[in-house]
C-alpha cells in the first residue's frame, strides 16, 4: 500500500545541510496498522510528510497504491489519503457538522449526499448530538473524534495520524484508539501512526518502526494488544 525505496532527505538547519532521513526502506501492507516511533527530532514527521506527498524527498522513491508518488500522479493519490494532527487542526468559527463537512466544501461544494455522510459519520464517532455545537465547547477527545469524522468524509484508503492522542488524557486516548481501530477493520483503512507513546503503539499496532536519526534502527512485529478503558482506581490498585 506504501512503500519507500532509499528515502532521504536533507533540511538546513542552523546554516547546515543537514540529513534528517538516510536513506530509508520501508513498506506498509494494505489494512495494515504501522506505527512510527523515536526520539524527538528523528524524522517521524518528516517520513509521514513525504509519504503524504506534502515534501518531496531528495533520493529514493515513494509508492503509494502501487504508483509512484510524484509531481503527474500527486493531486489523485493525495486524494486517496488524509491526516489527523496532535492539535485537531478544527475551525473554531464553524460548528461541528460545518467542519466535518469543510474538505467536501473545498472541493466541491457541500451537497445533500454529504451532509447526510456528515451525520452518518458524526453518530459513528459518537457524537450526533454535538452536530451544531461549537467546536470551543468540546473535550479534546471529542475534538478529535470531529477531526476523525472530517477525515472519513473523504473516504480515504490510507490515515496519516502525526501523534493523534498526545493531547488527551487517558481515557480520551482511549476512545481515539478505539475509533482508530474500528475504522480500520469497518473501512479497510490502512493507518500510519505517529507517536512518542509506546503504550499507543504497542495497542493498535501490527508493526512498529523505531527510527533514530533518520535511520529505521529496529523493525517489530507485534501483536496488537488492543484498547482499554482506564480505571485510575485499578490503574493505582494493580502494581
Ligand atoms: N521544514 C523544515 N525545515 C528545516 N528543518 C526541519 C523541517 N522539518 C523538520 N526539520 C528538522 O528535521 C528533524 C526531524 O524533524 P521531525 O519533525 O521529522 O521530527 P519528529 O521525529 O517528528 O520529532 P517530534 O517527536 O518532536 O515531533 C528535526 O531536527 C527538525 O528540526
Ligand atoms: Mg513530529
Amino acid at each position: 500500500m506504501i512503500r519507500l525505496e532509499k528515502v532521504s532527505k536533507e533540511f538546513f538547519i542552523g546554516g547546515e545541510k543537514t540529513r534528517v532521513i538516510d536513506g530509508i526502506d520501508l513498506h506498509v501492507d494494505r489494512k495494515e496498522i504501522f506505527g512510527l516511533v523515536g526520539e524527538t527530532g528523528s524524522g517521524k514527521s518528516t517520513i509521514l510528510r513525504m509519504m503524504n506527498g506534502y515534501i518531496e524527498p531528495d533520493e529514493g522513491s515513494i509508492y503509494l497504491m502501487g504508483m509512484v508518488l510524484d509531481s503527474d500522479s500527486r493531486y489523485e493519490l493525495v486524494k486517496e489519503t488524509s491526516m489527523i494532527f496532535q492539535g485537531f487542526n478544527l475551525l473554531g468559527n464553524l460548528n461541528v457538522i460545518e467542519n466535518v463537512l469543510l474538505p467536501t466544501k473545498l472541493r466541491k461544494g457541500v451537497r445533500k449526499e454529504n451532509v447526510e455522510r456528515a451525520r452518518e459519520l458524526l453518530s459513528f464517532v459518537g457524537l450526533s448530538e454535538f452536530e451544531k455545537s461549537n467546536i470551543r465547547n468540546l473535550s479534546g477527545g471529542q475534538k478529535q473524534r470531529v477531526a476523525i469524522a472530517r477525515t472519513l468524509i473523504t473516504k480515504p484508503r490510507i490515515i496519516f495520524c502525526d501523534e493523534p492522542t498526545s493531547a488527551l488524557d487517558e481515557n480520551m486516548s482511549y476512545e481515539v484508539l478505539k475509533l482508530l481501530k474500528d475504522i480500520n477493520e469497518r473501512f479497510e483503512t490502512t493507518l500510519v501512526i505517529v507517536s512518542h507513546d509506546i503504550g499507543v503503539i504497542k495497542s493498535v499496532c501490527s508493526r512498529v518502526a523505531i527510527i533514530e536519526n533518520g535511520k529505521i534502527s529496529d523493525l517489530i512485529s507485534l501483536t496488537p494488544k488492543g484498547v482499554a478503558p482506564v480505571s485510575y482506581k485499578e490503574a493505582f490498585l494493580s502494581d
